[in-house]
């Protein structure tokens, strides 16, 4: 049994193509899991795929910052050690999901930050690419468009309108049983210089625990983080004996709206090897094979 659910953001408006490059991503990784490879090869894959493509805020096609520069975050989670490795501000490469990954195999820590993450990067042989490269033309025009962090929250997650995107994510359950989530992200136009928001924090952008599931959030970061978003969906899919993945994302995500006021989506993969997703926005674009093979996706 294997399965496979990936997004490419809350509020997405590429919609049609960014749902393409979700099923993309979800049949290559899938086909890995069904040649025996990890969830977290499945995972790394799915998200590289979706980091490589410019509709995506993430790697190539990120937003911009207040000083109009791509600064991303990005997590990997393995359910069967609860080990996990992150990074977050790092600039110049093109995926920042594989150099998380590098952080959870080959060092005694899970978050690596800034320069020193870029460091790190450049240590392990990471290409270098020009920032620029990185820059997608709807990234500069919604650093124009809007002119303060709190209008695009409002104008991205808060409003029918739906402009802008956010973050992308997988969660996979490979042959053995192993659950393995990934996220990445470009985080929110104009954020402040420095920013970290939800994607790289544990718990926050994503979890996996192979005795219970997988889940990979977008949305607004500071609120994902603040209600612990990806923990607490694990934990009231737990509470609800590991059946009703959907009303355990929807519950979480409605406490999110209730509690903080946020809106975002999630994903999410059971240690049954059920898929589900759910959101408070207008639109996620996501695409999932399941445990019968099944490819799914929508908007
Ligand atoms: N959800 C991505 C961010 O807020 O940075």
């Amino acid at each position: 049994m294997a399965a496979i659910i990936v997004h490419a953001g809350a509020a997405a408006h590429k919609t049609v193509l960014q749902r393409e490059g979700c099923e993309k991503a979800a049949q290559e990784a899938y086909k890995l899991l069904t040649e025996g490879k990890s969830a977290l090869d499945a995972v790394e894959v799915a998200v590289c795929a979706l980091e490589d493509n410019p509709l995506m805020d993430a790697g190539h096609g990120s937003v911009l910052n207040a000083a109009g520069e791509v600064e991303m975050d990005a997590m990997i989670a393995d359910g069967s050690s609860l080990n996990y490795g992150s990074v977050a501000g790092v600039r110049n490469i093109s995926n920042p999901i594989s150099l998380a990954r590098m952080v959870m195999d080959d060092t005694p820590h899970v978050m690596l930050i800034g320069e020193g993450a870029n460091l790190f990067a450049k240590e392990k042989g990471v290409p270098e690419v020009d920032p620029d490269e990185l820059v997608t033309a709807e990234a500069k025009e919604a650093y124009q468009t809007f002119k303060q962090y709190s209008s695009v929250v409002d104008n991205v997650f808060n409003t029918d309108d739906n402009l802008g995107h956010d973050t992308v994510g997988a969660v996979a359950i490979d042959l053995h049983g192993n659950i393995a989530a990934g996220t990445s992200t470009g985080g929110i136009s104009l954020k402040r210089v420095g920013r970290v928001g939800d994607s790289p924090l544990i718990g926050c952008g994503g979890v996996a625990d192979n005795g219970v599931g997988g889940v990979s959030c977008t949305g607004h970061g500071e609120s994902i983080a603040k209600v612990l978003l990806a923990q607490r969906s694990l934990s009231t899919l737990q509470a609800k004996n590991g059946v009703d993945a959907e009303g355990a994302l929807r519950e979480s995500l409605e406490y999110m709206l209730e509690r903080v006021g946020g809106r975002g989506g999630t994903i999410m993969v059971t240690k049954n090897g059920d898929v589900a997703k759910h959101y408070t926005t207008r639109r996620m674009a996501w695409a999932s094979v399941s445990k019968t093979g099944q490819l799914d996706s929508g908007l």
